[in-house]
């Protein structure tokens, strides 16, 4: 079988060249990191979660008519994904307070905030990821007023559907990243969801046990990541088929 040609490696994925002009394949990785990858590890099947997990939401919001990159999954690691020119930013979106903006503004991790709250990060490792202003935003070029507009308009619309999505099933959307890519039809440009939607870059917490069932769980050493992240996978409805078990063996007689 011929060799794919890398486009692109990441902390968690890789991109390789698509069958087809204008797609890629995305590739999901075990590795975790955190804290701009001064802590790492591999966490057997992870890749495998995120995949199905990402899947799933992403399929979702193209049934709503939210546009995403995602075309389909090809097997247990890969998804076929339009093929798109990402947005230098991180789209953050928070509901209750927790992480970076409970450090920086000294809110207690769990308050709820009075509305959805939009932040953008720089994407620069190199820098950490800074927090930056529309202002930095505009001057700066990283994306036009109308985009921004635009990617408001997504990242809330993405927010009321995995909110719903996650209440459905007992879990509070405590907060969550996306990446923003830019497609092109002939001369016009649309916007759609990109990278990943999965609990490497939400944080879910049980409605009743505020139990954390994401990232955190690695950032914080709080337990098993791929018993949190199956917990989310079984709730939903999308537990790998025909994968083996992640947990431990069971004995049949
Ligand atoms: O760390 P912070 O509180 O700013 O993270 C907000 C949300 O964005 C969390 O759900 C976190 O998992 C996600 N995030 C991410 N990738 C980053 C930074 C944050 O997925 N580089």
């Amino acid at each position: 079988m011929a060799r794919r040609k890398k486009v692109y490696e990441g902390k968690a994925k890789i991109l390789y060249e698509g069958p087809e002009p204008g797609t890629l394949v995305q590739y999901f990785k075990d590795d975790a990191t955190a804290f701009n990858a001064e802590k790492k590890d591999v966490i057997e099947g992870k890749g495998v979660l995120n995949n199905r997990l990402s899947e799933f939401f992403m399929n979702g919001l193209n049934a709503v008519g939210v546009p995403t990159h995602f075309l389909k999954r090809l097997n247990m690691r890969e998804q076929l994904i339009r093929s798109c020119e990402i947005i230098p930013l991180e789209v953050i979106v928070r509901n209750v307070a927790a992480g970076t903006m409970s450090k920086r503004l000294g809110i207690p991790e769990g308050e709820r905030l009075p509305r959805p709250i939009i932040e953008f990060c720089l994407k620069d490792d190199n820098l950490g990821d800074p927090l930056v202003a529309e202002e930095h935003i505009i001057a700066f070029g990283w994306a036009s007023q109308q985009d921004l507009d635009d990617m408001i308009a997504l990242a809330l619309r993405v927010n009321d559907f995995m909110c719903g999505v996650m209440y459905g099933v007992g879990i509070r959307l405590v907060d969550f990243k996306i990446e923003i890519g830019r497609v092109w039809e002939g001369d016009f440009q649309r916007l759609v969801i990109a990278d990943e939607i999965s609990p490497d870059s939400c944080r879910l917490w049980d409605i009743e046990t505020n139990e954390k069932l994401d990232k955190d769980v690695f950032r914080r050493d709080l337990g098993s990541l791929t018993d949190a992240y199956t917990e989310v996978a079984r709730r939903l409805g999308v537990m790998p088929a025909n994968s083996a078990p992640l947990g431990k063996p069971t004995l049949v007689n």
